[in-house]
């Protein structure tokens, strides 16, 4: 029998600057971040009760069941609460998958929210936070409602950043993904190799609000040139965009490979190699409201 059933949009991000702090001596880097929510979302609806539970994925090839972030999510937090028994995971993806788009991440993150409204003695904020953190570095910011906030730790460290206007959006995806652990990795052998350190001391003192000027200032990833070392058509695609639209922000998004250009249109794309791909969104976006179906 069923209990009840719950729709879900798991909404992705991009980071507006990424810095690369120090390596833990467990080989995990301290990050600095700024994460705005994207109107892009994967469908997630949630079924709970009937018999077992089982997870269907359309629209994307994720890998095998037991890999996939948004089923890992609903074993830890049936293990934690102790609830439920059995559900159902319906996942539409249409975040493109290994981008840097945080799409297995909000996954991850719209089956614990969902859980979590409908649990009968629902985990604290706190708890509901250190199962996304198990589960990922980008998980616990999706995992909130927040539109736009600072992180900083390994994504744990949140600060909710005042909301700013929405602005357009165009994702450039190429047909390459980029393993996060590889541009890390990549990052790790550079600086070893360079003898250099992690990112610079930075100041963040906004004069008054929180603006896109004032986020501009923090704009800029470290996972970049490293990245565009080992796919060198990203590099290319990057240079020409930013020489074609000098007053546009347009950097990677997390470890890649999708880069944003914020305030652009779909004429940003023209120049694009043909087998990349483009999606136009918004950002940062509210986080929708979790759909009661049954
Ligand atoms: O957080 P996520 O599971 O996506 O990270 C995948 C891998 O990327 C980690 O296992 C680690 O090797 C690397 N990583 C890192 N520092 C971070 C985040 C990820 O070194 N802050």
């Amino acid at each position: 029998m069923i209990d009840s059933a719950f729709r879900v949009a798991a909404q992705g991000k991009i980071n507006l600057g990424l810095r690369v702090l120090a390596r833990e001596v467990g080989g995990y880097h301290q990050l600095e971040t700024v994460f705005a929510r994207l109107d892009l979302a994967d469908e997630l609806v949630v079924t709970i009760g009937g018999a077992g539970r089982s997870l269907d994925v359309q629209g994307a090839d994720t890998g095998p069941v037991e890999g996939n972030l948004a089923w890992r999510a609903a074993h830890l937090f049936a293990e934690l609460v102790g609830w439920p028994a059995a559900f159902r995971l319906e996942l539409t993806k249409r975040i493109p998958v290994g981008g840097g788009l945080g799409g297995g991440s909000a996954d991850a993150a719209a089956v614990l929210r969902a859980l979590n409204a409908a649990a009968p003695a629902p985990a604290s904020q706190a708890a509901l936070l250190r199962m996304a953190f198990h589960l990922g570095a980008d998980v616990p910011f999706l995992t909130t409602e927040f539109a736009l906030a600072l992180a900083w730790g390994r994504g744990e460290r949140l600060l909710r950043l005042p909301t700013i206007d929405s602005r357009p959006v165009v994702l450039l995806v190429p047909p390459f993904g980029v393993a996060t652990a590889e541009a890390f990795a990549w990052l790790a052998a550079d600086r070893e190799r360079d003898g250099a350190g992690g990112a610079e001391p930075a100041l963040i003192a906004p004069a008054g609000n929180i603006d896109w000027r004032a986020l501009e200032a923090l704009a800029g990833n470290d996972l970049e040139a490293p990245v565009r070392r080992r796919h060198q058509q990203l590099g290319a695609v990057l240079d020409a965009l930013r020489a074609a639209l000098p007053d546009r922000w347009i950097d990677m998004t997390g470890s890649g490979s999708t880069l944003f250009a914020l305030d652009a249109s779909r004429e940003v794309a023209t120049s694009l190699p043909e087998d990349w791909g483009v999606l136009e969104t918004t950002a940062p976006a509210a986080a929708r409201p979790i759909e009661r179906l049954e």
